[in-house]
């Protein structure tokens, strides 16, 4: 059966980055909701301007216009081992893709808990650049791009707003980790580690 796991941690934590890795190396694909809205957002479709809005703020956006994304890519992509990266992110989310997986016969294998504290999110996310032409991750100082790469500075990755996504996190998305411990799937890496050594965490769970 194809491979299920979601990425779970606060913002910063280094999701997106062992995602990427995990999807060259390993052949996954990655669904990563923050991706998928910002895109909308870009190129302005009704879900981008609905979505901007709180993701300037650093809110969540409803539920309900995440969910209904998430079913549709996960019936096109029925046989493809798959990471979900940044959702879910509420209990209702949670509950939903409970229901979601069995409708399309997946199972879920695990779910990755990105374990770091709060002052190295700040520095993280402070730091980290992307590259808008391919939706590659950089920072500038544990990982400066290469020279004639130019980058761009998230819109929520200014201070405040970054202050706010991790009280979100604490406060609407970290309810589910006992949400996921109660059903046995729950398994924690130490992501305040070098990216190889957070690599090899994730490959000993796989
Ligand atoms: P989303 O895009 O999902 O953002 P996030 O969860 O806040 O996660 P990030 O992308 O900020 O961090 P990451 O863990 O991927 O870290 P990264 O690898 O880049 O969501 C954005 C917004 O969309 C939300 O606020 C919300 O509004 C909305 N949204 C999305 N999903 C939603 C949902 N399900 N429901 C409702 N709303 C939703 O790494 C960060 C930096 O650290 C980089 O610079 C990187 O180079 C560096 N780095 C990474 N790993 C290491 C390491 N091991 N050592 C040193 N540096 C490292």
């Amino acid at each position: 059966m194809a491979k299920t796991l979601i990425f779970l941690g606060p913002p910063g934590a280094g999701k997106g980055t062992q995602a990427e890795r995990l999807v060259k190396e390993k052949g996954f694909i990655q669904l990563s909701t923050g991706d998928i809205l910002r895109e909308a957002v870009k190129n302005k479709t009704p879900l981008g301007l609905k979505a901007k809005e709180y993701m300037d703020k650093g809110e969540l956006v409803p539920d309900d216009l995440i969910i209904g994304i998430i079913k549709d890519k996960l019936e096109q992509l029925k046989d493809k081992d798959i990471i979900l990266d940044g959702f879910p992110r509420t209990i209702p989310q949670a509950e939903a893709l409970d229901k979601i997986l069995k409708e399309v016969g997946r199972n879920l294998d695990a779910v990755i808990l990105f374990k770091i504290p709060d002052e190295l999110v700040i520095e993280r996310l402070s730091g980290r650049r992307v590259d808008p032409k391919t939706g590659k991750i950089y920072h500038i100082k544990y990982n400066p791009p290469p020279e004639g790469v130019e980058v761009i500075q998230r819109d929520d990755d200014k201070e405040e707003v970054i202050k706010h996504r991790l009280e979100v996190y604490h406060k609407q998305t970290e309810p589910l980790v006992e949400f996921y411990k109660k059903q046995n799937k729950l398994v924690e890496v130490d992501a305040s580690k070098s990216p190889d050594e957070v690599y090899n965490q994730i490959l000993n769970v796989l």
